[in-house]
């Protein structure tokens, strides 16, 4: 087939895909589909399909990451290679477009480059990552994590909120954890990471651009506050006798609020709050509540870390109560390779005649698989610039022309190396 005409079908199948994962849900009023719930699996046997439409060896792993591969004849495996990808679980309540356009997108690369029979040089990877949202062990990037070799083995500790282990789930699922952790890295240090998302912000679609590229991605930390008391009846224990975390623990909100307050750059956010026994004529025993803290450096992350930790221990040692405090997920800003920036960007300038270059403030696999090996970033225009959100949407026009500057660029990069 023609490559314009290959463009043009795997680009109506790239649209067609993004409305089916839409269905795909936990929950009938929203989409959901969290890391291992039967929504992700079901999702993830359709991107096994789509892969495989696409002339790749696919493979399933124990964690559920999808992954795709194509080898061409020239390049042998241990050559590098360019890799595409990001993330298929979700928030709750969540919009049809963040991480899984650029699923659907890499898949749609892959795709056009086997119905127009384009031979590359390099061999091509995409990924499916199955966890960037980290909503089932509030730790991010597990899928991306564990491709591309920096899974941490204390990961298999962490308990999801009925007290269920990573490694419990895994021992379900995998013969051998040991051998899981074992296994080769999809993706290398001699490998190269392109990702397309959308912008999840305004600045595109105030600029009147479709798309761009982000330069640097915030550092950014999740932590987890418990304020522990007594339960007790409602009706009969007068103040000064009950232990009533609540009060404290909404103190504690608000000190996390005041600091998003006091400087633009910080971002701090409160977003699950769980009250137990959570009744209403009993006086709550214990309050849980998380904390998403960002900042664009690390620096001024650790500073607005150590402000905000203070606060909260002060209210505590007010309170009397048992507080327990732990941080569960840490990752530094980072910068995306200058060479795939430039190379993105030109991409970019030939479909749209420009390349606004953009800050992310939301996190990205692409900031753990920098860990390894060089990564770009192409953002795409969001409506609104909502995210997280059931009303978060990408146009059809914009995310056909994202396919195009990432085709465009992967071609670049494959005559490049
Ligand atoms: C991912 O969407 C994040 O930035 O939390
Ligand atoms: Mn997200
Ligand atoms: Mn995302």
């Amino acid at each position: 087939m023609e490559l314009e005409a290959a463009i043009e079908a795997a680009g109506q199948r790239m649209i067609e895909r993004l409305q089916t994962l839409k269905t795909i849900s936990s929950n009938k009023e929203w989409l959901e589909r969290i890391l291992f719930s039967p929504a992700a699996e079901e999702a993830a046997y359709r991107l096994k399909g789509w892969m495989g439409e696409a002339g790749m060896e696919v493979n399933y792993d124990a964690l559920t990451n999808v992954t795709g591969w194509r080898s061409y004849a020239e390049a042998g495996n241990e050559a590098p290679a360019i890799h595409l990808g990001s993330h298929y679980d979700t928030v709750i309540n969540a919009g049809a477009y963040d991480g899984t356009l650029g699923v659907v997108l890499a898949i749609a690369v892959a795709d056009v480059l086997n119905t127009a029979g384009v031979e590359m040089k390099h061999n091509l990877g995409v990924s499916a990552f199955c966890d960037e949202e980290g909503v089932r062990f509030q730790s991010t990037f597990l899928g991306s994590g564990y491709l591309s070799g920096q899974f941490e083995k204390d990961w298999l500790h962490m308990p999801d909120e009925y007290g269920k282990t990573l490694g419990e789930w895994l021992v379900d699922r995998a013969e051998s954890i040991d051998e899981l952790l074992a296994a080769e890295p999809f993706i290398r240090p001699q490998d190269y990471f392109l990702e397309a998302h959308i912008e999840q912000g305004p600045v595109l679609e105030a600029a009147g651009r479709a798309l761009g590229v982000f330069t640097n991605i915030a550092a950014q930390l999740r932590s987890e506050v418990e304020v522990i008391g007594e339960a007790g009846h409602a009706g009969t224990i007068p103040a000064r006798l009950r232990k009533d975390p609540l009060p404290y623990a909404c103190e504690m909100m608000l000190a996390v609020n005041q600091l998003c307050r006091s400087d633009e750059r910080v971002r701090a956010t409160v977003g699950q709050v769980e009250v137990r026994p959570n009744a209403s004529n009993v006086i709550p025993g214990s309050v849980r509540f998380t904390i998403d803290l960002r900042y664009p450096n690390e620096a001024g992350l650790t500073q607005a870390h150590e402000q905000l930790s203070a606060d909260l221990k002060a209210i505590a040692l007010r309170s009397g109560l048992e507080f327990r405090y732990r941080v569960v997920h840490q990752a530094g800003n980072v910068s995306c390779d200058a060479a795939l920036t430039d190379l993105l960007s030109g991409a970019c300038e030939q479909e749209q005649g420009d390349a606004l270059r953009i800050f992310s403030g939301a996190g990205h696999d692409s900031m753990k698989v920098a860990g390894v090996c060089p990564v770009g970033l192409l953002a795409v225009r969001c409506r609104k610039g909502l995210s997280h959100h059931p009303d978060e949407f990408a146009s059809e026009e914009d995310c056909l022309m994202a396919l195009r500057v990432m085709l465009k660029a992967v071609l670049a990069l494959d005559r490049q190396l």
